[in-house]
Protein backbone atom coordinates (compact mmCIF):
# COMPACT_ATOMS: atom_id res chain seq x y z
CA UNK A 1 0.00 0.00 0.00
CA UNK A 2 1.40 3.31 -0.90
CA UNK A 3 1.34 6.50 1.18
CA UNK A 4 -2.55 7.59 2.29
CA UNK A 5 -4.04 11.37 3.11
CA UNK A 6 -6.27 11.21 5.05
CA UNK A 7 -9.75 12.95 4.62
CA UNK A 8 -11.09 15.51 6.72
CA UNK A 9 -12.98 12.46 8.55
CA UNK A 10 -10.40 10.70 9.02
CA UNK A 11 -8.27 13.31 10.45
CA UNK A 12 -10.61 14.17 13.21
CA UNK A 13 -10.46 10.35 13.98
CA UNK A 14 -6.63 10.49 13.92
CA UNK A 15 -6.78 13.76 16.05
CA UNK A 16 -9.15 11.61 18.74
CA UNK A 17 -7.24 9.06 18.82
CA UNK A 18 -3.47 10.99 19.29
CA UNK A 19 -5.45 13.18 21.69
CA UNK A 20 -6.44 10.27 23.93
CA UNK A 21 -2.75 8.92 24.15
CA UNK A 22 -1.21 12.37 24.96
CA UNK A 23 -3.80 12.33 27.90
CA UNK A 24 -2.69 8.74 28.86
CA UNK A 25 0.91 10.31 28.51
CA UNK A 26 0.85 13.18 30.89
CA UNK A 27 -0.64 10.05 33.66
CA UNK A 28 1.96 7.36 32.83
CA UNK A 29 5.16 9.66 33.13
CA UNK A 30 4.03 10.33 36.41
CA UNK A 31 2.99 7.17 37.38
CA UNK A 32 6.77 5.98 36.88
CA UNK A 33 8.78 5.61 40.58
CA UNK A 34 12.01 3.37 41.31
CA UNK A 35 11.26 0.33 42.92
CA UNK A 36 8.18 -0.64 40.41
CA UNK A 37 8.64 -3.40 38.12
CA UNK A 38 8.56 -2.70 34.08
CA UNK A 39 5.41 -5.05 34.17
CA UNK A 40 4.00 -2.60 36.56
CA UNK A 41 4.17 0.53 33.65
CA UNK A 42 2.68 -1.84 31.35
CA UNK A 43 -0.20 -2.68 33.32
CA UNK A 44 -0.69 1.01 34.20
CA UNK A 45 -1.12 2.08 30.71
CA UNK A 46 -3.15 -0.66 29.50
CA UNK A 47 -5.22 0.22 31.84
CA UNK A 48 -5.32 3.52 31.09
CA UNK A 49 -5.61 3.24 27.64
CA UNK A 50 -8.78 1.27 27.80
CA UNK A 51 -10.06 3.36 30.46
CA UNK A 52 -11.35 5.96 27.18
CA UNK A 53 -12.55 2.92 25.34
CA UNK A 54 -9.49 2.35 23.40
CA UNK A 55 -7.42 -0.89 22.91
CA UNK A 56 -3.39 -1.02 22.67
CA UNK A 57 -2.22 -1.29 19.15
CA UNK A 58 1.15 -2.92 20.50
CA UNK A 59 -0.27 -5.96 22.03
CA UNK A 60 -0.31 -8.95 20.06
CA UNK A 61 1.13 -6.80 17.20
CA UNK A 62 3.72 -9.71 15.36
CA UNK A 63 3.54 -11.47 18.70
CA UNK A 64 3.98 -8.50 21.04
CA UNK A 65 3.51 -9.87 24.58
CA UNK A 66 2.53 -6.42 26.07
CA UNK A 67 0.49 -3.36 25.66
CA UNK A 68 3.33 -0.47 26.45
CA UNK A 69 7.50 -1.31 25.54
CA UNK A 70 9.27 -0.21 28.29
CA UNK A 71 12.90 0.25 27.20
CA UNK A 72 15.60 0.77 30.09
CA UNK A 73 18.95 2.51 30.31
CA UNK A 74 21.24 0.23 27.18
CA UNK A 75 17.67 -0.46 25.97
CA UNK A 76 16.61 1.25 22.99
CA UNK A 77 13.38 0.36 21.85
CA UNK A 78 10.57 -2.58 22.55
CA UNK A 79 11.36 -3.69 25.67
CA UNK A 80 9.28 -6.16 26.90
CA UNK A 81 7.78 -5.14 30.06
CA UNK A 82 8.71 -7.67 33.27
CA UNK A 83 8.11 -8.43 36.65
CA UNK A 84 11.85 -9.39 37.85
CA UNK A 85 12.46 -6.15 36.24
CA UNK A 86 12.72 -3.18 38.78
CA UNK A 87 13.49 0.20 37.72
CA UNK A 88 16.06 2.26 39.98
CA UNK A 89 16.64 6.15 40.68
CA UNK A 90 18.79 7.07 38.07
CA UNK A 91 17.71 5.09 35.47
CA UNK A 92 15.88 6.31 32.14
CA UNK A 93 12.94 4.94 30.95
CA UNK A 94 11.73 5.07 27.23
CA UNK A 95 8.09 4.83 27.10
CA UNK A 96 6.57 3.48 23.81
CA UNK A 97 2.49 3.70 23.54
CA UNK A 98 -0.16 3.72 21.13
CA UNK A 99 -3.52 3.46 20.78
CA UNK A 100 -6.61 2.15 18.61
CA UNK A 101 -9.48 4.87 18.38
CA UNK A 102 -12.56 4.13 16.00
CA UNK A 103 -9.90 1.91 13.97
CA UNK A 104 -7.51 4.70 14.05
CA UNK A 105 -4.09 4.67 15.27
CA UNK A 106 -1.72 6.60 17.24
CA UNK A 107 1.70 6.22 18.13
CA UNK A 108 4.44 8.24 20.51
CA UNK A 109 7.50 7.87 23.07
CA UNK A 110 8.88 9.61 25.90
CA UNK A 111 12.36 8.91 27.75
CA UNK A 112 11.84 9.39 31.46
CA UNK A 113 14.06 10.42 34.16
CA UNK A 114 13.80 7.66 37.31
CA UNK A 115 14.34 10.08 39.96
CA UNK A 116 17.84 12.39 39.96
CA UNK A 117 20.29 10.95 36.87
CA UNK A 118 23.13 12.24 35.22
CA UNK A 119 23.57 15.30 33.77
CA UNK A 120 25.07 13.26 30.61
CA UNK A 121 21.87 11.52 30.76
CA UNK A 122 19.44 14.27 30.76
CA UNK A 123 21.17 15.67 27.92
CA UNK A 124 20.79 12.75 25.83
CA UNK A 125 17.19 13.37 26.70
CA UNK A 126 16.62 16.79 25.83
CA UNK A 127 18.77 16.13 22.60
CA UNK A 128 16.67 13.54 21.72
CA UNK A 129 13.64 15.28 21.91
CA UNK A 130 14.71 18.70 20.48
CA UNK A 131 15.96 16.22 17.25
CA UNK A 132 12.10 15.35 16.75
CA UNK A 133 11.54 19.41 16.62
CA UNK A 134 14.43 20.20 14.54
CA UNK A 135 13.21 17.25 11.75
CA UNK A 136 9.42 18.66 12.17
CA UNK A 137 10.45 22.12 11.46
CA UNK A 138 10.93 20.91 7.55
CA UNK A 139 7.48 18.73 7.85
CA UNK A 140 5.74 20.78 5.73
CA UNK A 141 3.73 20.50 2.68
CA UNK A 142 5.90 21.04 -0.84
CA UNK A 143 9.45 19.96 1.56
CA UNK A 144 10.45 16.11 0.81
CA UNK A 145 10.51 13.34 4.02
CA UNK A 146 14.29 13.39 4.20
CA UNK A 147 14.76 16.63 4.40
CA UNK A 148 13.14 15.70 7.93
CA UNK A 149 15.86 12.81 8.01
CA UNK A 150 18.45 15.07 7.39
CA UNK A 151 17.19 17.90 9.94
CA UNK A 152 17.70 15.37 12.80
CA UNK A 153 20.92 14.48 11.38
CA UNK A 154 21.93 17.15 11.23
CA UNK A 155 21.27 18.48 15.01
CA UNK A 156 22.34 15.16 16.49
CA UNK A 157 25.05 14.73 15.05
CA UNK A 158 27.58 17.37 15.91
CA UNK A 159 26.89 15.86 19.91
CA UNK A 160 28.66 12.99 18.82
CA UNK A 161 25.78 10.56 19.94
CA UNK A 162 24.98 7.72 17.29
CA UNK A 163 21.47 7.50 15.55
CA UNK A 164 20.25 4.50 15.26
CA UNK A 165 19.68 3.06 11.87
CA UNK A 166 18.10 -0.46 12.18
CA UNK A 167 14.73 1.42 13.45
CA UNK A 168 12.97 4.72 11.02
CA UNK A 169 9.40 6.08 12.02
CA UNK A 170 6.67 5.90 9.67
CA UNK A 171 2.68 6.51 8.48
CA UNK A 172 0.23 5.68 10.59
CA UNK A 173 -3.71 5.28 10.08
CA UNK A 174 -5.75 2.44 9.91
CA UNK A 175 -2.43 0.72 10.74
CA UNK A 176 0.35 1.15 13.06
CA UNK A 177 2.73 0.75 10.19
CA UNK A 178 2.07 2.69 7.22
CA UNK A 179 4.33 3.51 4.24
CA UNK A 180 6.64 5.64 4.49
CA UNK A 181 9.38 4.84 6.37
CA UNK A 182 11.15 7.89 8.12
CA UNK A 183 14.80 7.14 8.49
CA UNK A 184 16.26 9.69 11.06
CA UNK A 185 19.45 9.45 9.37
CA UNK A 186 20.91 11.64 6.06
CA UNK A 187 19.61 10.20 2.88
CA UNK A 188 21.02 10.52 -0.23
CA UNK A 189 18.01 10.58 -2.18
CA UNK A 190 14.96 13.64 -1.40
CA UNK A 191 11.68 11.11 -0.56
CA UNK A 192 8.47 11.85 -0.96
CA UNK A 193 6.60 15.05 -1.88
CA UNK A 194 4.91 15.90 1.69
CA UNK A 195 1.48 16.78 1.22
CA UNK A 196 -1.82 17.59 3.81
CA UNK A 197 -3.31 14.66 5.16
CA UNK A 198 -0.26 12.81 5.34
CA UNK A 199 -0.02 11.42 8.99
CA UNK A 200 3.71 10.42 10.21
CA UNK A 201 5.27 9.29 13.20
CA UNK A 202 8.65 10.76 13.67
CA UNK A 203 10.84 8.63 16.39
CA UNK A 204 14.47 9.86 17.06
CA UNK A 205 16.13 7.02 18.71
CA UNK A 206 19.80 8.35 19.97
CA UNK A 207 22.44 6.06 21.59
CA UNK A 208 25.43 7.53 23.72
CA UNK A 209 27.77 5.56 21.45
CA UNK A 210 27.59 3.80 18.76
CA UNK A 211 24.38 3.84 16.47
CA UNK A 212 24.97 -0.34 16.41
CA UNK A 213 22.26 -1.97 17.88
CA UNK A 214 21.50 -5.40 18.91
CA UNK A 215 18.65 -7.82 19.38
CA UNK A 216 18.07 -9.40 23.22
CA UNK A 217 17.60 -13.60 23.48
CA UNK A 218 14.13 -12.65 24.01
CA UNK A 219 14.46 -11.21 19.91
CA UNK A 220 12.18 -8.24 20.98
CA UNK A 221 14.34 -5.87 22.95
CA UNK A 222 16.69 -3.56 21.01
CA UNK A 223 19.64 -2.86 22.74
CA UNK A 224 22.73 -0.49 21.73
CA UNK A 225 25.49 -2.80 21.07
CA UNK A 226 28.39 -1.38 23.44
CA UNK A 227 26.14 -0.78 26.13
CA UNK A 228 25.43 2.83 26.02
CA UNK A 229 22.40 4.77 27.14
CA UNK A 230 19.76 5.33 24.33
CA UNK A 231 16.93 7.62 24.46
CA UNK A 232 13.75 7.95 22.50
CA UNK A 233 10.86 10.29 21.65
CA UNK A 234 7.88 10.42 18.89
CA UNK A 235 5.21 12.19 18.22
CA UNK A 236 2.42 11.66 15.70
CA UNK A 237 2.00 14.71 13.24
CA UNK A 238 -0.41 15.98 10.80
CA UNK A 239 1.27 17.80 7.57
CA UNK A 240 -1.37 20.98 6.86
CA UNK A 241 -1.10 23.94 4.80
CA UNK A 242 1.16 25.58 7.11
CA UNK A 243 2.67 24.31 10.20
CA UNK A 244 2.49 20.61 11.08
CA UNK A 245 -0.05 19.98 14.04
CA UNK A 246 1.53 17.50 16.84
CA UNK A 247 -1.34 15.13 17.58
CA UNK A 248 -0.09 13.44 20.43
CA UNK A 249 1.82 16.24 22.70
CA UNK A 250 -1.53 16.00 25.36
CA UNK A 251 -0.38 19.77 27.44
CA UNK A 252 3.00 18.74 28.10
CA UNK A 253 6.36 19.50 26.02
N1 LIG B 1 6.06 2.28 18.50
C1 LIG B 1 6.69 1.26 17.76
C2 LIG B 1 6.92 1.81 16.40
O1 LIG B 1 6.92 2.95 16.23
C3 LIG B 1 5.91 0.03 17.65
C4 LIG B 1 6.25 -0.95 18.66
S1 LIG B 1 6.28 -2.48 17.96
C5 LIG B 1 5.37 -3.39 18.99
O2 LIG B 1 7.10 1.12 15.46
F1 LIG B 1 5.45 -4.58 18.60
F2 LIG B 1 5.77 -3.24 20.21
F3 LIG B 1 4.13 -3.02 18.87
CO1 LIG C 1 6.34 4.39 15.97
Amino acid sequence: MSVTIKSPREIELMRESCRILGEVYEQLVTYVKPGMSTKDIDIEGERLIRSYGCVPNFLNYEGYPASICVSVNDEVVHGIPRKDHIIKEGDIVSLDAGLIYKGYHSDAARTVAVGKISPEAQKLIDVTRQAFFEGIKYAKAGNHLYDISNAIDDYVTPFGYGIVRDLVGHGIGTSLHEEPQIPNFRQKRKGILLQPGMTLAIEPMINMGTWEVCWDDDDWTVVTADGSLSAHYENTILITEGEPEILTLGTMK
